[in-house]
């Protein structure tokens, strides 16, 4: 991550995004630059609090007014109890980044007075820096709060602008959900190999570090996965005779697009209530 250039951040919610969130920062203010950061949190991990100190971090200064950006890392149920909490961190310049899930741009202006809201959505891989963070930003937000915003979301990965807040539904559905797509594969693959003969232990262990392995893979050499999946198929070899069963009408292509399509049809109606 690249030095901060002295933002004050007020971040309510210091979990397991939270958490993510501030370890980067923490990385980003050693390589210079500076943050002063308020934090709002019943249980704010001790370890973190020092390393911000040693790092010479301005951390929870008295009185804190408002922020260049406050950062809203609760629970989406807990939101309303932390609002007033949230609210003494804003003013006419503060941005608002809420990470929160399924909670539209428009809730979170009206509750905190805000007009600058970025609203984004990571993912579970965010834990250990290697998730992706679909964000879309209110049109009252500047280039700098994007620019600021960008920066502060990058310890939980790579960051992807989206265009329009309704296409969050979607985002939802591809890398919110993806990570559970993921591990369902890592499991079906090791039940077929179990059927194959292959005992269970070794099936699940196999089938694990596959999925682990051609994910660090993409993720490393950053060719584009059919490009990838190209390389690893000989005419006429194992590969390509499971690949015809995967690529078939009824294979993988459509089911995906089912699954895909419903979990995006989820978000929009969880949306509505
Ligand atoms: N985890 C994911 O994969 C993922 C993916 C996409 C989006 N998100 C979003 O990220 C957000 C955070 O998720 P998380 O997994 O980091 O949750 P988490 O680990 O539960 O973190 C939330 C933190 O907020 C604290 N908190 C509760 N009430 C508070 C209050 N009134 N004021 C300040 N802090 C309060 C909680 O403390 P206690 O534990 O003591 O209650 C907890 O430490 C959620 O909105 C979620 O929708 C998460």
């Amino acid at each position: 991550m690249s030095a901060l250039d002295a933002p004050t951040v007020a971040l309510v919610g210091a979990g397991s995004m939270g958490g993510a969130l501030v370890r980067g920062w923490i990385e980003a203010v050693r390589k210079g630059g500076g943050l002063t950061l308020t934090v709002v949190e019943p249980n704010f991990d001790p370890a973190l609090e020092q390393a911000l100190e040693t790092v010479g971090a301005v951390i929870n200064p008295p009185d804190a007014g408002p922020v260049d950006v406050l950062v809203i890392a609760v629970k989406p149920q807990t939101f309303s109890a932390a609002t007033e909490a949230a609210r003494r961190f804003v003013g006419e310049q503060t941005c608002v980044l809420s990470i929160m899930a399924g909670v539209p741009i428009d809730a979170i202006a009206r509750d905190l007075g805000a007009q600058r809201v970025v609203r984004a959505m990571p993912n579970l891989p965010a834990k250990i820096g290697r998730g992706v963070t679909a964000y879309v930003a209110s049109s009252a937000c500047t280039a700098e709060d994007r620019q600021l915003v960008e920066q502060l979301l990058e310890p939980l990965g790579s960051v992807e602008p989206i265009a329009a807040e309704r296409l969050m539904d979607v985002v939802t559905a591809v890398s919110g959900s993806g990570p559970a797509y993921v591990f369902l594969l890592a499991e079906v693959l090791a039940a077929a190999a179990e059927q194959e003969g292959l005992d269970r232990e070794t099936a699940a262990r196999l089938a694990s570090a596959t999925v682990a392995g051609a994910g660090a893979l993409m993720l490393e050499t950053m060719e584009p996965a059919g490009a990838l999946r190209k390389q690893v198929t000989s005419p006429g070899g194992t590969t390509e005779a499971a690949l015809d069963v995967l690529a078939s009408s009824d294979g993988l292509g459509p089911l995906l697009r089912r699954a895909v399509s419903a979990a995006a049809q989820r978000s929009r109606d969880l949306g509505k209530r």
